[in-house]
């Protein structure tokens, strides 16, 4: 039998649909409230609103539990690569060792980005954020790789997903490479998706880069703990923009730009500014843990809270093994690394944090493995979204394909003043100085 919900309204009853998730989530469907009621929904931040039906993700933030088409985030680390994730976010399945190939092999032949775009990077100020000029160049590369009309809408989608996974990667390292004023490093047919990423990144003329394998892992696991989160804040944008049906250079390049925030996938950069900070004072977390519980203080601990996990994030957990197996490996211990620990620990002793539910959640132990890659600080949100891609690309895809496509375009609650009229310019200031002589 149809479940429903009964809403009164002015003493008349009416009935709203309910639906069910395969994870048993129950959904009120207010699609027709508006057209049969004349009402509509407030909900800031959208904290109580599914925007849509997916297949992709399913996170459960009490349970700690996020799968890849129901696939645990833990296992995709502990077996997985990165391309290989990707492939089975965007195409639903896990792919046979063919099909893997032959992604490989398209990865590949599309790795390389056009010359003329060098230009573009050559001329922005020096101080430029990545993450800007990362969401420019994407966004750019529309103008670059133009639409081919004889090719069918089905190839062409499959041809800009492969490059945009392809070529973000190899922009990303150009970037770094003309920031520090050294010359580009191509990417090499020989090498995987992230070894290729390390060598565009660290080998130098002077100072050929050792691939270490070990590295190359938890780089995986970094792309494969952020492939995707459902309808997170770039995700949203990512959809939102896609729904007027722009390229989907536009739309990603317009999820990069959600990502660029501290308080979505700047948090990593956060984190690390935070605990040097601590670090330079001598060890001291107290005055930041008092900071982050006062009311009349806008500071949070980063790293920390998170819109859906109300315990630990799944991805903190394999994040932090990966921290300990890295830094252990390359230097022994880092003392950024014991500092976070220690304010994990305080933390989740601590009633405030106990009581707001507020655990680690990824980007807490994140920045710390990436700086010990030797990933520079303010390039953290750029692998960020180069590990979200995937995600971004599928969930684009699969709100073009959804028979039920509608453009976003939300309701409002108008609080502002009622009609008036138009008061010329002239008689604007001497209206207001009258007022303020009153008073
Ligand atoms: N430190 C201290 N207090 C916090 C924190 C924090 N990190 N996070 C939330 N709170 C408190 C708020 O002050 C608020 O307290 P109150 O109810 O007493 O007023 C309560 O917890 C709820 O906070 P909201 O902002 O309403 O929670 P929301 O779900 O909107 O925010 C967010 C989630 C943005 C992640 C928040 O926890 C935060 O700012 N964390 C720090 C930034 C961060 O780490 N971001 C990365 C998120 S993960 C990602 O994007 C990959």
């Amino acid at each position: 039998m149809e479940q429903t919900v009964k809403i009164v309204v002015d003493g008349k009853t009416f009935r709203l649909p309910m639906i069910t998730g395969s994870e048993g989530e129950r959904v009120i469907d207010i699609s027709g409230l508006r057209k049969e009621t004349g009402l509509v929904t407030l909900d800031p931040g959208f904290a109580n609103t599914a925007s849509c039906q997916s297949r992709i993700t399913f996170v459960d933030g009490e349970r700690g539990i996020l799968r890849y088409r129901g696939i645990p985030v833990e296992q995709l680390a502990k077996h997985s690569t990165f391309v290989e994730t990707a492939y089975l976010l965007i195409n639903g399945e896990l792919p046979t060792q063919k099909q893997l190939n032959r992604f490989s092999v398209l990865l590949n032949d599309h790795s390389l980005v056009h010359e003329d775009m060098q230009a573009f990077f050559q001329n922005f100020p020096r101080s430029a954020h990545p993450m800007g000029i990362l969401s420019s160049m994407v966004n750019a590369l529309r103008a670059f790789y133009p639409e081919i009309p004889e090719r069918s809408e089905e190839e062409e989608i499959d041809i800009t997903v492969t490059r945009l996974l392809s070529k973000v990667r190899t922009m990303a390292a150009m970037s770094y490479k003309i920031f520090r004023g050294h010359k580009v490093v191509y990417p090499r047919h020989d090498l995987t998706y992230a070894a290729n990423f390390l060598n565009m990144m660290f080998d130098s003329p002077v100072r050929p880069y050792d691939i270490d394998e070990d590295l190359v892992k938890a780089l995986n696991v970094f792309w494969i703990l952020h492939a995707d989160h459902e309808q997170n804040c770039s995700t949203a944008a990512v959809r939102v923009v896609g729904s007027a049906k722009v390229n989907l250079y536009a739309a990603i390049s317009a999820g990069i730009c959600a990502l660029w925030g501290p308080l979505h996938g700047g948090a990593n950069q956060a984190v690390v500014e935070m605990v040097s900070q601590i670090h330079k004072n001598g060890g001291d977390m107290a005055p930041l843990i008092a900071r982050a519980k006062d009311k009349n203080d806008p500071f949070r601990l980063m790293g920390f809270g998170h819109r859906v996990y109300k315990t630990y994030d799944p991805r903190a957990r394999v994040m932090k093994k990966v921290c300990d197996s890295v830094l252990c490996k390359l230097t022994g211990h880092d003392p950024l690394l014991d500092i976070a620990k220690g304010l994990e620990e305080v933390a989740l002793k601590d009633p405030y944090f106990i009581d707001h539910h507020l655990y680690p959640n990824v980007d807490f132990y994140s920045g710390i493995l990436l700086r010990a890659i030797g990933i520079p600080l303010n390039m953290f949100t750029v692998l960020f979204a180069i590990g979200r891609l995937p995600g971004w690309i599928s969930q684009w895809r699969e709100s073009i394909d959804d028979p039920g496509w509608k453009i976003d375009r939300p309701r409002q609650v108008y609080i502002g003043p009622g009609e008036r009229d138009y008061v010329p310019i002239k008689k604007r200031g001497r209206q207001t100085r009258r007022k303020d002589e009153k008073n």
